[in-house]
């Protein structure tokens, strides 16, 4: 039997999970450890603490160890110590989707020319298998669409809204209290997280090479109590969506924002932190993944995963197999949000006039949209009311027109919320 040495960056709640579980593998040496700050007391039975360094580079220099597992985030000094870890020949494990979204195409370069793996099971939806899948046995498929709950916190503070008529600020601030929420939840409320992880997917499903910094991103903080409550009349629950699809023009389309989801849609149906990804293609057609998306014992399934099937691989051979290198050449064509179609929710306060819904109506039509259900539930107390549409397939750019448009109007007070629909 091989023995793997393995030198590890991280050893948060992810890095003690993965440690823990690599325990009653035989083949496994868990080398070394890098961590911030070596006198922190670490909740491991029988842990030996000589195996902590506070400098990793101690691990991407050291001869011996054959897989560097990352589980540390961010991008720096991580991409500088995963560079220097593939340059002196050692197979990477990372969980750090920021990384991969940000710098995947330099570093699985890199990877490919020093003829190591980069594998990353747990970047992307936590526990769920979904980057595998994808490499290897969907590989037959032309996979045209990905759509998913990536994201379980804003998940969690959205269900809470929904479920107990909750604002924002107190859903996000138990979702805080629980340990759902970071103290500074921007990556998540924002929309960072997920647009990292559909970045991933994406690229690994259409084989082209996905530039974050053109993935359309809105994220939760605007969604409001009244927007729950319309969507729950119009038979919509509101959810975090992260979507990426081709066309057969090959114009690749990724965005992350909020929308209006069917009640009987799948992805309505999945609540609090769990992550959800469906996924078309054909031949398969349409397949659903649901699971836990973060947390200890979820996450170090995938990075323990990865780094065991990295282990049979390198039993048998010193090279891996090329369905495990990524090396998307192709840029793909990534269209504007201008350019897509949507179904769309629009919520306006309109002062009670009459002619108002006239006047929003006569609007939508100049810009080629439709409007298929309308919905106003009297007046308010300072004598205006909340209008709202749901629209048939529009053009964003045409939807945008019209928005400016009914603000310049004198009946159209505020636009409270623009959302896009997914039936
Ligand atoms: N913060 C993420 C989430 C998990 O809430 O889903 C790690 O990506």
């Amino acid at each position: 039997m091989k023995i793997l040495n393995i030198g590890m960056i991280g050893f948060g709640t992810v890095g003690t999970g993965v440690y823990k579980v690599l325990q009653s593998f035989k083949n496994i040496n868990i080398k070394k450890i890098a961590v911030k700050n070596i006198n922190k007391k670490r909740n491991v039975e029988n842990f030996d603490e000589k195996l902590l360094t506070s400098d990793a580079y101690e691990i991407v220099n050291n001869p011996e160890i054959d897989i560097v597992v990352e589980v540390s985030g961010g991008t720096d000094p991580t991409y500088d110590l995963l560079k220097t870890a593939i340059n002196n020949g050692k197979h990477i494990v990372t969980a750090n989707k920021e990384l991969l979204a940000k710098k995947g195409s330099e570093l699985f370069k890199l990877a490919q020319e020093k003829n190591v793996v980069i594998l990353y099971e747990a970047a992307v939806a936590g526990g769920i298998p979904i980057i595998m899948p994808i490499k290897t046995i969907l590989c037959a498929n032309k996979l045209t669409k990905i759509a998913g709950i990536l994201n379980g916190t804003t998940n969690y503070i959205l269900t809470k809204m929904a479920e107990k008529d909750l604002s924002y600020e107190t859903a996000l601030k138990q979702a805080q209290e629980l340990g759902y929420a970071e103290t500074d939840p921007t990556g998540d409320v924002k929309g960072f997280d997920a647009a990292y992880k559909i970045a991933i997917l994406a690229s690994i499903s259409f084989n082209k090479k996905i530039d974050i910094n053109k993935i359309y991103k809105e994220g939760i903080t605007k969604i409001t109590e009244q927007d729950i409550k319309s969507a729950k009349e119009l038979g919509y629950r509101i959810k975090l969506i992260a979507l990426a699809q081709m066309s057969d023009k090959g114009e690749v389309d990724v965005r992350v924002h909020p929308m209006l989801v069917s009640k009987k849609h799948l992805l309505a149906k999945v609540n609090n932190a769990t992550n959800s990804v469906m996924i078309s293609g054909y031949p398969v057609g349409d397949l659903a993944f649901t699971g836990p998306g973060a947390g200890s014992e979820p996450t170090s399934s995938s990075v323990a995963g990865d780094i065991l099937v990295l282990a049979s691989e390198l039993e048998a051979s010193d090279k891996p197999i090329p369905l495990y290198v990524r090396n998307q050449t192709e840029i793909a064509n990534q269209i504007d949000i201008s350019e897509t179609y949507n179904e769309y929710y629009i919520s306006v306060t309109a002062s009670n006039n009459p002619g108002a819904i006239g006047v929003a109506g006569t609007i939508c039509g100049n810009n080629n949209i439709n409007i298929s259900t309308i919905m106003q539930k009297g007046i308010n107390e300072d004598n205006t009311a909340e209008i709202v549409v749901i629209t048939e397939r529009s053009k964003e750019s045409d939807v945008q027109n019209a928005l400016k448009e009914l603000l310049n109007t004198d009946c159209i007070k505020k636009i409270n919320n623009l959302l896009r629909v997914m039936n």
